[in-house]
């Protein structure tokens, strides 16, 4: 069984990252805050070989270990249950945006320090966060691991655990994007808007050299 790639939020970055996706030939499933019958035309405009699915059925794709994308806007976290994500490994694909008001458990993460992924694994605690896919705008997503040249664009990944990593990473693969695997969650800073690699296209060995990280070798 090919694994499918389920995505919660299908605005601007959900519905890119699904076109990607089906265009690499995974099956996607992809939620929003409305049901999937009110998401017909939205979905037949944007991301029309998506499947839609309630989100609170997002992570029951059948496997083991789900990959759920998060492209929710941080400001609307509060509207996403945990409990929806128990058992998935989540792609923490969310960055803040100044002026944007955030939930109190993240902006108290935030003040204390913490990276946003850090806080959404305190938040989530059932699933497996990764930072991955937030660094590449929706305008290039569905097309960027796609370009033409030698080069693949780089996309980094930034895990705790090295079988989740491996996992993104692969996915990262599957998409067309060079993956570059991150020393750790809270080095996934690196990747967020005020970071040295956000919204810009590159190689894997500058990514790499910016954030710390580790090419993947093919
Ligand atoms: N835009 C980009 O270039 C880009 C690229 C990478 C990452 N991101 C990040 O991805 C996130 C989303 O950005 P966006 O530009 O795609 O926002 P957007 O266009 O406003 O879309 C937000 C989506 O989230 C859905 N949503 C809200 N609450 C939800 C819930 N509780 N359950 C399921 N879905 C819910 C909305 O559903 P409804 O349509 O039903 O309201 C909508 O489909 C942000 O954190 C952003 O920073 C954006």
């Amino acid at each position: 069984m090919i694994r499918p790639l389920n995505i919660l939020g299908a605005g601007r970055a959900g519905t890119s990252l699904a076109r990607a996706a089906a265009a690499a030939g995974l099956p996607v499933r992809i939620a929003s805050s409305r049901p999937p019958t009110a998401m017909r035309l939205h979905l037949s405009q944007y991301a029309p070989r998506a499947t839609a699915v309630a989100a609170e059925a997002i992570a029951q794709d059948g496997t083991d270990q789900p990959i759920v994308v998060l492209m929710v806007p941080q400001e609307d976290l509060d509207s996403v249950d945990p409990g929806w994500l128990d058992g998935c490994l989540l792609v923490d694909a969310t960055n803040r945006w100044a002026g944007e008001p955030l939930p109190g458990w993240l902006q108290t993460a935030l003040d204390a320090g913490r990276s946003s992924s850090e806080a959404l694994a305190a938040r989530f605690r059932g699933a497996t966060v990764v930072k991955a896919l937030n660094h590449v705008s929706h305008w290039e997503l569905d097309t960027a691991g796609r370009s033409p040249g030698p080069e693949r664009r780089a996309l980094g990944v930034a895990a705790d655990r090295e079988d989740a990593a491996a996992a993104v990473g692969q996915l990262a693969g599957e998409l067309g994007f060079a993956p570059v695997l991150l020393p750790g969650l809270a080095a996934g800073r690196a990747l967020e808007p005020d970071g040295p690699v956000f919204n810009r296209p590159m190689s894997a060995p500058e990514l790499a050299r910016l954030t710390g990280g580790t090419v993947v070798q093919d």
